[in-house]
């Protein structure tokens, strides 16, 4: 099947093959063709080019961009969207003062999802969370990490990352699963923290792993939360079983999260909203890619991470957008884009690389997600007329996308 995307008026983020991720000054620059032409062949991008290059209109499917932008969709690398319910009702104490952590130590926050989702049915949650993944495609996102960490309890972690296989069989986007069991200290558990950890490692990953339902492992390790020992505990245990680390860090206070997940060649580590210069110094040279999550930093009046201090320390950035109904209940990548700008001081540019190669990388698809390239799948967003790349941060509201193309790897018993 060929389908020729023509009149397109500017085609942005083209990258060679061999890119992997974009750092330091590198994430400046986003390429594009004016007045270009898209190919695609059985789901990949088999050509593109200027218009003076155009081939013959003669594909299967001939798609007019009526001189809109086509752009690689959105890659999410960090969300908690299976869940039950929603937080609206810490949201009232929240405006009225109270902090992430009072709230989490008056039992609320994570465990009050804990307990809801104990009582809905895998068929509730899957129902739930597909109406949520729906909302992120129609807004441009063509590939996105979930976590599990509401259940808890074994069975209702298994239970999550069930609803994730489940997603992942039916939607036509990218899915990975990641295990985030030691998210909070489950109810059971409260004041034998060790005792849970233990649980964790001897019985949550190995049932996890046993049904392969995880390809990446998480910690919370901040402060009143997990600790630098314990991530390297269930670090240590994951490797054994092939997972490896992309660890929530250095959100509630300088937690020591980053240096244990580059100890253990962690993927990602994420929130970074408290950072020093030993945290910059500990990333350079290294595969771990630093992921800020600026709706968090917006929604809990947070500071924002220092990406403009990563960029220029030579480091990548990327940014994601913790879709979760504790701390950030939007999964909007444009409006994460426009955070990264407004908030962050990011150029519009550094902000779409780290929304979509960036990004790519952080949840292990950048060979096939994430920017224009021969070879990739053609996930692709095509938009009205723009009149620039500023535009997309700067009117980001705007209900300028016009259409989205999914197209994702084949899943085991789907077509
Ligand atoms: O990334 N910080 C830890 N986990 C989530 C929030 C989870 C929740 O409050 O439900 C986060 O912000
Ligand atoms: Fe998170």
């Amino acid at each position: 099947m060929r389908t020729l995307i023509h009149n397109i008026g500017k085609l942005c983020g083209i990258l060679p093959a061999s890119v992997r991720r974009l750092e330091g000054q590198d994430m400046s620059l986003v390429k594009c063709i004016d007045d270009a032409w898209l190919e695609i062949t059985d789901c990949k991008i088999s050509g593109f080019g200027p218009k003076e290059s155009h081939p013959e209109l003669n594909a299967d499917e001939v798609i007019d961009a009526e001189g809109g932008y086509v752009m690689p969709t959105f890659c999410d690398s960090h969300t908690h969207i299976v869940y039950a319910g929603s937080r609206d009702g810490e949201f009232r104490d929240k405006i009225a003062g109270l902090s992430y952590e009072e709230i989490a130590a008056r039992g609320g926050g994570i465990l009050n999802s804990a307990d809801l989702l104990h009582e809905t049915s895998e068929d509730e949650l899957f129902r739930q969370s597909l109406a949520r993944v729906k909302e992120i495609m129609a807004k441009g996102t063509g590939a996105v990490e979930i976590k599990s960490g509401y259940g808890l309890r074994t069975e209702d972690e298994l239970k999550m990352l069930r609803v994730i296989k489940r997603l992942k069989e039916t939607v036509p986007i990218s899915i990975k699963a990641t295990f985030l069991g030691a998210h909070a200290v489950g109810r059971e558990y409260t004041g034998n923290q060790k005792g849970y950890v233990d649980l964790v490692c001897s019985e949550m990953l190995p049932r996890v792993a046993g049904e392969s339902l995880a390809d990446y492992v998480d910690v919370f390790c901040d402060k009143g939360f997990f600790t630098p020992e314990d991530t390297s505990r269930i670090l240590e245990v994951a490797a054994k079983f092939g997972l490896r680390g992309k660890i929530h860090a250095n959100e509630l206070a300088v937690s020591g999260g980053v240096q244990v997940g580059v100890s253990y060649g962690a993927l990602s580590v994420d929130h970074l909203e408290r950072t020093g210069e030993d945290e910059i110094e500990c990333l350079k040279g290294t595969e771990t890619m630093p992921v800020m999550l600026p709706g968090a930093s917006f929604f809990l009046g947070m500071p924002y991470g220092r990406a403009k201090d990563f960029i220029n320390a030579g480091l990548p950035v990327a940014l994601a957008s913790d879709y979760n109904p504790g701390s950030s209940p939007s999964g909007d990548m444009r409006f994460v884009m426009a955070l990264g700008c407004i908030c962050m001081r990011l150029t519009p540019e550094q902000s779409f690389n780290a929304c979509t190669i960036n990004t790519a990388y952080a949840m292990g698809v950048e060979d096939r997600l994430g920017s224009i390239t021969i070879g990739k799948l053609a996930s692709l967003i095509i938009t009205e007329k723009l009149p620039s790349l500023a535009f997309i941060p700067y009117s980001h509201q705007t209900p300028f996308i016009r259409r989205v193309i999914f197209s994702r790897e084949a899943h085991p018993g789907t077509s």
